[in-house]
């Protein structure tokens, strides 16, 4: 039992100096308390500081883009059910705007001259993939090639806490590794939007320097079309109840059961009080700390939870509502579920045992196996698998398509680089106003 304490503590301080993958971030920004008031988003009792940038060139991840509330979520389903979505996920190679695959000096003035298109085709489709062109099979040119289409690169959402490596190791650099982690190959990821806490990319080009032998398909999935096909008994009470994540999961309290029962609430409480201060004196995001049990084992763990917030949003340039929920990466039964396809999750140390996520409704309610049974079937019915050869980008749009990665062997080696926004986004938005003032 000593030593399980003694791990206890080990951990603990761990988590507390490393905090965490899906964690939120700051809330004391004037935009963020506005959204939070608006979504009835909860506050507790602490505000931090700001994300610290990394570097001054780049940016940070921008504030996530609620948008306003829908005020009625079941009629606007079935309006979207009634029109006509268009193709997810086009491609385009370089072979078919007829320049040679090797010939990247005339790529890169393909891409400089035909930004705004490629830019529209991925609001319209919600990501593009783009094959063939030799340009982006390094990091510099991959570089060259957001550059040259005016994509505004930004940092990780999870840079203040360092969570995510650069993909050529350098500190600043704002190209990093999209999980090629050889301990982390079994493990299926599921599909998401890139969102931690209050900050979300508006967009993302993930780029393959090197495939993996067998399997490692990127995954994107259609945020539209997911929001079209659920249940609507199951949108309208995920949308009125809003949704909640477990960001972290303590899991090695186990040993408070060998106490007698009349003296666990108390240091249980004790517990509880004191991580809570270790957290907030150290981290800069409101979470609420609560008992609960580990969905694999049973034992006795704390659970970090973040505020509540809407599973769907409507998009900041087009308006189109969209799907913008990450139960099928964070939930724990789904993960368990996909355990049992592909093997157990290796946890390597703490840290990653620690970063454990878990969804619920707003109000803390668990969701049924069933809802969680159908939200899987509905994403992965609209998921594409996408196998990247070396120079292969996919851009994408960060709240129309959901991405995920597929398990792997051999070594992996693909990157990722986030952007806050794109030139030409205000003229796009203003043209969308003009069309919707057009068709009222
Ligand atoms: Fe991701």
């Amino acid at each position: 039992m000593l030593d399980r304490r003694v791990n206890a503590a080990v951990l603990l301080a761990c988590m507390v100096s490393s905090a965490t993958a899906f964690v939120p971030s700051a809330s004391n920004h004037p935009v963020r308390r506005q959204q939070q008031q608006e979504h009835g988003v909860r506050s507790t009792t602490t505000i931090f500081a700001p994300l610290q940038a990394a570097s001054i060139e780049t940016p940070p991840s921008p504030l996530t883009a609620w948008g306003d509330r829908i005020s009625d979520i079941r009629k606007l389903q079935q309006e979207v059910k009634k029109q006509i979505i268009p193709e997810f996920g086009i491609e385009l190679s370089a072979a078919d705007v007829g320049i040679a695959s090797d010939d990247t000096q005339a790529q890169l003035k393909y891409f400089q001259e035909n930004a705004m298109e490629i830019k529209q085709k991925m609001q319209d489709h919600g990501a593009v993939v783009l094959r063939g062109f030799d340009l982006m099979k390094t990091q510099e040119g991959f570089q060259e090639f957001y550059n040259a289409l005016g994509m505004k690169v930004c940092q990780d959402p999870l840079q203040s806490v360092s969570a995510r490596p650069t993909a050529d190791g350098k500190k600043d650099s704002p190209v990093y590794e999209a999980v090629n982690k050889e301990s982390r190959k079994n493990f299926f990821i599921g599909m998401h939007n890139e969102f931690v806490g209050t900050r979300a990319p508006r967009a993302a080009a993930f780029v393959c320097f090197k495939a993996a032998d067998t399997g490692g398909e990127f995954l994107i999935a259609d945020g539209r079309r997911m929001f079209r096909d659920l249940d609507p008994d199951l949108v309208e009470e995920l949308y009125q109840r809003n949704i909640r994540y477990s960001v972290m999961e303590l899991p090695f309290f186990g040993w408070i059961d060998n106490f007698p029962e009349p003296i666990q609430g108390p240091i249980m409480a004790g517990i509880k009080g004191l991580v809570t201060a270790a957290i907030n004196a150290k981290v800069d995001f409101d979470v609420e700390m609560l008992w609960g049990e580990s969905g694999y084992d049973n034992t006795k763990m704390l659970q970090a939870r973040a505020p509540k917030q809407p599973p769907i949003v409507v998009h900041p340039v087009t308006g189109e509502p969209t799907w913008f929920c990450n139960v099928h990466s964070h939930s724990s039964k789904l993960r368990k579920d996909r355990e049992s396809i592909y093997g157990a999750e290796r946890f390597e140390d703490g840290a990653s045992q620690i970063n454990k996520s878990d969804m619920f409704f707003g109000d803390d309610g668990n969701l049924s196996d069933e809802q969680l049974q159908h939200m899987d079937e509905v994403t992965m019915k609209n998921v594409r698998f996408v196998k990247m050869t070396e120079g292969d980008v996919v851009l994408l749009d960060n709240y129309k398509c959901m991405h995920g990665r597929n398990v792997f062997d051999g070594t992996r080696k693909h990157a990722v680089a986030w952007f806050e926004g794109w030139e030409g986004e205000e003229e796009m938005k203003k043209q969308n106003a003009k069309v919707e003032a057009l068709a009222a």
